[in-house]
C-alpha cells in the first residue's frame, strides 16, 4: 500500500483520536482481555501534547487520503521520546509504523541526545519493532499508584496551604524557578530539561507545578502534576505526577514528603481520588521510599533506548526522579 508521511496539523487531531482509541482497545481486548472499548484522547489533550514539538508528531496517509498511522514525539532537552504512536490494526505489518518511528527519530536526533520510548512488556511485537530500529531495552518502568483517601492521615496537612502558585511567580520567579529545575534534573540526567513540559501543562491549562524550598530557599524539588484527564470519559478520578525531581544532596525523604503532601492538597481539592505516577527502575531506591508511602505496583512498562546513547542511563542512581516517557 502506497503512504506518505507529513507533519501533524490541528486538522488531524479528532482522527487521531479515533484512530488511537481504535487500535488500543483492540490491543487491550487481545492482551489484557479488557473489552470495554477505550475512551478517546480529548482533542485539547493531544493539542497539549503535540504543542512541545510541533514538528515531531507525524501522520501517515494513504493514497486515497484515508489516514493510516500517527505518532507523537517529544523533547525533554537533550531526552527524546515518542508515543502515543499507532496503526490501525487493518493496516499492521505493512512497513507504516517503521517508517514513523525512523521519521520521528530523524526529528528526535536533531534536538536530542538520548531517544527513548516506553512500551508494553507483553507486546513482543513491539519490542521486536523497536530491536530491528536499534533500541535496547533498559530498566522497566514501575507504574504506580497512591490511593489518596486512605492515605489522607499521612499526607493532610496544614502546611500545604503556603503551596506556591505557579501563575503568582512574576516573570523573574519563573525564569528563576526554572533555571533551578533544569539545574536539578540535568544533575540526574545530563541533559534533561522539564521546562517545554512546564509551560505546556500550564498553557493547556492541564495542571500545576508544585515546588519544595529549602534552607536560603533554594529549590529542592519539583512534581508536574497533570490534573486534567486525557481522555473523554474518564471514571478513574485520577491524577498524573508528570514528572518530579529532588535535587540531589538535599534531603530526599523530606522533601519528597513536601511535594507529596502538595500533590495530596491539590488533589483532594480538584475531588481526584488516586495519583498515579512512573518510576524508572534506574532510580531503584526511590521505589522502596515510594512503597513505604502508600504507593503500589500496578504493573511495569519496558523503556528502550536508541544505541549509540550514554552509559549513564544503564547505570542505577541513588536519585529521586520519576517520569514516564508515555504520553
Ligand atoms: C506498533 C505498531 C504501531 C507497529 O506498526 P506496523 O505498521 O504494524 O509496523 P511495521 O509493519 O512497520 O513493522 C512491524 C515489524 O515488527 C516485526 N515483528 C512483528 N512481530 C514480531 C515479533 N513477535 N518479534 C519480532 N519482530 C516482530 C515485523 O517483522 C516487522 O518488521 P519487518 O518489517 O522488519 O518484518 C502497530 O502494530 C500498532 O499500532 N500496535 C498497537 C498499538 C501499539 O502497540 N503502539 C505502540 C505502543 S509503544
Amino acid at each position: 500500500m502506497n503512504f506518505t508521511l507529513r507533519t501533524m496539523t490541528e486538522l488531524d487531531l479528532p482522527a487521531v483520536a479515533e484512530i488511537e482509541a481504535g487500535v488500543f482497545t483492540d490491543w487491550y481486548r487481545i492482551y489484557r482481555r479488557e473489552p470495554e472499548p477505550l475512551s478517546e484522547r480529548t482533542v485539547e489533550a493531544l493539542r497539549y501534547a503535540i504543542s512541545l514539538d510541533p514538528d515531531g508528531n507525524l501522520v501517515a496517509v494513504a493514497d486515497d487520503g484515508a489516514m493510516v498511522g500517527f505518532i507523537l514525539a517529544r523533547t525533554w532537552g537533550k531526552v527524546g521520546w515518542f508515543g502515543t504512536f499507532g496503526v490501525p490494526t487493518q493496516f499492521q505489518g505493512l512497513g507504516i509504523g517503521t517508517a514513523l518511528v525512523n521519521r520521528a527519530v530523524d526529528y528526535l536526533e536533531q534536538k536530542a541526545d538520548i531517544i527513548g520510548l516506553e512500551t508494553m512488556p507483553e507486546s513482543g511485537a513491539n519490542i521486536g519493532l523497536y530491536t530491528k530500529l536499534g533500541f535496547v531495552a533498559t530498566y522497566p518502568t514501575h507504574i504506580l499508584e497512591l490511593p489518596l483517601i486512605r492515605e489522607a492521615e499521612r499526607f493532610s496537612n496544614p502546611r500545604v496551604e503556603e503551596t506556591v502558585v505557579w501563575e503568582t511567580l512574576g516573570s523573574s520567579g519563573l525564569r528563576r524557578t526554572l533555571r533551578e529545575m533544569r539545574e536539578i534534573s540535568d544533575s540526574i540526567l545530563s541533559g534533561l530539561d522539564y521546562s517545554g513540559e512546564v509551560e505546556a501543562i500550564h498553557a493547556h491549562g492541564f495542571g500545576r507545578t508544585l515546588l519544595s524550598r529549602g534552607a536560603g530557599d533554594r529549590l529542592d524539588g519539583f512534581a508536574i502534576l497533570r490534573s486534567t484527564s486525557i481522555r473523554r470519559e474518564n471514571i478513574s478520578g485520577r491524577a498524573y505526577i508528570h514528572a518530579l525531581a529532588v535535587r540531589p544532596g538535599a534531603d530526599g525523604p523530606a522533601v519528597l514528603d513536601d511535594l507529596l503532601r502538595q500533590v495530596w492538597a491539590s488533589c483532594v481539592s480538584l475531588g481526584l481520588a488516586r495519583v498515579a505516577a512512573g518510576l524508572s527502575g534506574r532510580y531503584q531506591s526511590a521505589l522502596l521510599l515510594l512503597l513505604e508511602r502508600g504507593f503500589r505496583v500496578m504493573r511495569a512498562g519496558i523503556r528502550m533506548v536508541r544505541l549509540p546513547v550514554s552509559e549513564e542511563v544503564f547505570s542505577a542512581s541513588d536519585a529521586i526522579h520519576l517520569s514516564r516517557w508515555a504520553g
